[in-house]
């Protein structure tokens, strides 16, 4: 149910300058989504009647991301003054004049904070009737962080910047994380007094705590349950921290649900990846995007899933497939490349350096070995031959090559697309298939052999082939035969 007195305003205008990228670091992927996706995820579930994001840097990516992700947000954008304290005020203009009640803030770069953490905040907040409730963290290292700092009885005076701390204020290990519940009324009055005047030049919205303190309002931090719940990724190094963090979680979460994870270390898992019980996951794999696993399939070693579906007890080895469809009992590589559009029906087989693309693969039909099957369709319990083409591009355009069921064809066959080989037809080794096979018949196309005798011994003269040749052809081996 939606919460009517409840708003969060989600900061992602910041550079995100130490991930010395041109994409924004609200953007950069984790566990298969933008950062900011997983706060918004984490926002949504808190029900608040608004959820606003701030933005500037990189806006027309960002708000477009956060839309995408989060339709009901409303994207503000920050202006020329920078610092924490302007990009709230921003968000808080935002809101309808008449909203009375509590404005959670949280950062875009911190995506492992739970909503549940949250929940604890905001209960504690309205419970002590505070003005703000900060969520702070103990840590090893308060490098870059803002300090807490409290008086002597443990109260909450102030937050003061790593870059305006005294020697005394940085040995603090009590850090802000960033993420705040305020009472509206709160803000709207002691934003606009916050000023730039600190080493960054920055409007701090950590300020506003030590202005509500200093007015006699009630203030509190509350520690969060671990630090690593609120660490933010400002690099790459951070990054792959946070990402590995988080896989492991969800690895853990899958194994709970009867996944077997032979190697967690070596296995990723997307966030937005689903796979049901008796699921078996070998090194090296990767299930990326939105795949779906049925029970009892068998994922690896080696193997990257994105956005695929995959049937019951299928077992896909060595493998890298992105939008494919894998049916029911069907097998896939090792060593398969199954591009999107691929459709392989249950039981079917995709082999060993196959290559797909666009291609629907009926029940029980294979494509075993060494094959580019593009812009195809195969029927039921046909095989392909090994090495076969689908000759798709005429340089211009694509083309389709429709094979009937039960189809039989030969050993490093071309189909040159367009063309149809029917139902139960057969293909004779080395064919080039140009025309329309129909139903039953066997195509050839291939000139019949000639062997010329004794031409090794005749040409090749001093060689271990023709001293082979002269040893064991008989005198009467008849030429040209
Ligand atoms: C901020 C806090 C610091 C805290 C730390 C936790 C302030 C002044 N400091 O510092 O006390 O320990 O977070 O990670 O708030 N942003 C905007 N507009 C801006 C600047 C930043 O929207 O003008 C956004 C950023 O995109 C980011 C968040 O605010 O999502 C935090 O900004 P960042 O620059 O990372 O602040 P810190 O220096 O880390
Ligand atoms: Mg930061």
């Amino acid at each position: 149910m939606t919460d009517p007195r409840l708003a969060v305003i989600v900061l992602a205008a910041g550079q995100g300058t130490r991930m010395k990228s041109s994409r924004a670091k609200v953007l950069h992927p984790l566990a298969g989504v933008p950062l900011i996706g997983h706060v918004l995820a984490t926002a949504r579930e808190l029900s608040a009647a608004h959820t606003i994001a701030v933005v500037r840097h990189e806006r027309h990516a960002v708000s477009a991301a956060i839309l995408e992700l989060m339709p009901e947000a409303l994207v503000v954008d920050q202006d020329d003054t920078p610092g924490t304290g302007r990009a709230v005020e921003l968000g808080v203009h935002a809101l309808p004049a008449d909203f009375d009640g509590d404005v959670v803030v949280v950062s875009g770069d911190v995506p492992l904070l739970d909503a549940a953490t949250l929940s604890v905040l905001i209960t504690a907040h309205r419970t002590a009737a505070a003005s703000a409730t900060v969520l702070s963290a103990m840590v090893d290292d308060a490098t870059g962080y803002g300090r807490i700092i409290r008086d002597a009885t443990g109260a909450l005076i102030k937050i003061t910047e790593q870059k305006d701390a005294t020697a005394e204020e940085l040995a603090i290990l009590e850090i802000n994380s960033g993420t705040y519940v305020f009472s509206s009324s709160s803000l709207r009055e002691q934003l606009p007094l916050i000023g730039t005047d600190n080493a960054q030049g920055e409007k701090y919205l950590t300020d506003a705590i030590g202005l509500l303190q200093a007015t006699g309002q009630r203030v509190a931090a509350v520690p969060a349950p671990a630090a690593w719940m609120v660490e933010g990724v400002n690099d790459r190094v951070q990054l792959a921290v946070t990402a590995a963090r988080l896989n492991a979680m969800i690895v853990r979460g899958w194994q709970l649900a009867g996944v077997t994870v032979q190697d967690p270390a070596t296995t990723w898992i997307d966030i937005r990846s689903t796979l049901a019980e008796d699921v078996a996951l070998l090194p090296g794999t990767h299930i990326a995007g939105a795949t779906t696993i049925a029970r009892g399939a068998q994922i690896g070693p080696q193997t990257t899933l994105l956005d695929c579906e995959v049937g019951e007890n299928a077992t896909i080895n060595r493998t890298d497939a992105t939008l494919a469809v894998i049916g029911a009992g069907a097998s896939v590589g090792p060593f398969a490349y199954l591009r999107p559009g691929t459709e392989l029906a249950d039981n079917g087989k995709i082999g060993t350096f196959v290559e797909t693309k666009n291609a629907k693969i009926g029940a029980g039909s294979k494509v075993p070995h060494l094959s580019y099957i593009g812009d195809t369709t195969v029927g039921v319990g046909s095989n392909i031959g090994a090495g076969t083409i689908t000759a798709n591009y005429d340089g211009v355009n694509k083309h389709k090559t429709v094979v009937g069921s039960h189809v039989r064809s030969g050993s490093h066959n071309v189909f040159v697309a367009p063309v149809t080989i029917g139902d139960g037809a057969y293909t004779g080794a080395g064919t080039v298939v140009r025309k329309d096979v129909p139903a039953g018949a066997l195509a050839v196309s291939v000139a019949p052999q000639r062997n010329i005798a004794g031409w090794v011994v005749e040409h090749r003269p001093g060689t271990a082939a023709a001293a082979d040749a002269a040893a064991t052809a008989g005198p009467d081996d008849p030429a040209g035969s």
